[in-house]
């Protein structure tokens, strides 16, 4: 595909792909109605560390039939339902089915969109996405709003990692070798995008939660 731009792979398949401008404008627009929607019905909320308690610095709520959640006494898992209102999460809006469907390379739908709000000031630190049950499925994340320094290393905490600025509109896949490869955001760079009129970035991570039947 010729948008493609494979930052890196190794052995068979893709390992891990940036899709620049992947989300033309009007599809950005499109896309960030549509979660509007969800966070009306579904908050943002301040997620917690396990054990520590200690605050996130991004807000966040999910779309689809599960959803990742953290705090200081039950810790990272998936549940069916928001942990304030209690409610069931929003559906996952279609714009991302059929981009997971087009990229990801997987039989199966996502189960979980996180949707990660940061602020101007707001990071997150290195981590590997292993919560799920498959890990055959890629993560497939969407940037919208201000661009963000994301980080991405090897198995380890301790391999080199490269840095790739991620613009709105940009997609990732994290697969095969780098399914579960270290990553973050270093930062977030403020009044790089208008798409957001309150400024910030939003982060999609679709993922598939349970093996398939
Ligand atoms: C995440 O790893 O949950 C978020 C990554 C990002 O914000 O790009
Ligand atoms: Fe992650």
């Amino acid at each position: 595909m010729a948008d493609r731009r494979t930052a890196r792979s190794r052995g068979k398949g893709v390992a891990l792909e940036h899709l620049p401008g992947k989300l033309k404008d009007a599809d950005q627009a499109k896309l960030l109605d549509a979660l509007r929607a969800v966070m009306e019905e579904a908050p943002l909320f301040t997620p917690t560390m396990p054990r520590s308690g200690k605050p996130m610095s991004v807000r966040m709520t999910n779309c689809g039939p599960l959803g990742w959640v953290t705090d200081k006494e039950r810790g990272y898992r998936y549940q069916p339902t928001h942990p304030v209102t209690g409610k069931p999460w929003p559906a996952m809006p279609k714009p991302l089915l059929d981009l997971w469907r087009e990229v990801a390379g997987y039989p199966a739908d996502p189960e979980a969109c996180l949707v990660n709000y940061y602020s101007g000031d707001a990071k997150m630190g290195l981590h590997q996405d292993k919560d799920e049950e498959d890990f055959a499925a890629p993560v497939v994340s969407v940037s919208l709003g201000d661009s963000a320094i994301f980080r991405v290393g090897g198995l380890t905490r301790k391999d080199k990692a490269q840095s790739l600025e991620l613009k709105s509109g940009d997609v990732v896949v994290l697969g095969c070798d780098d399914r579960l490869a270290f990553h973050g955001i270093d930062r977030i760079l403020p009044g790089t995008s208008a798409l957001l009129p309150e400024g910030g970035r939003l982060n999609l991570t679709l993922r598939r939660v349970t093996k398939p039947v």
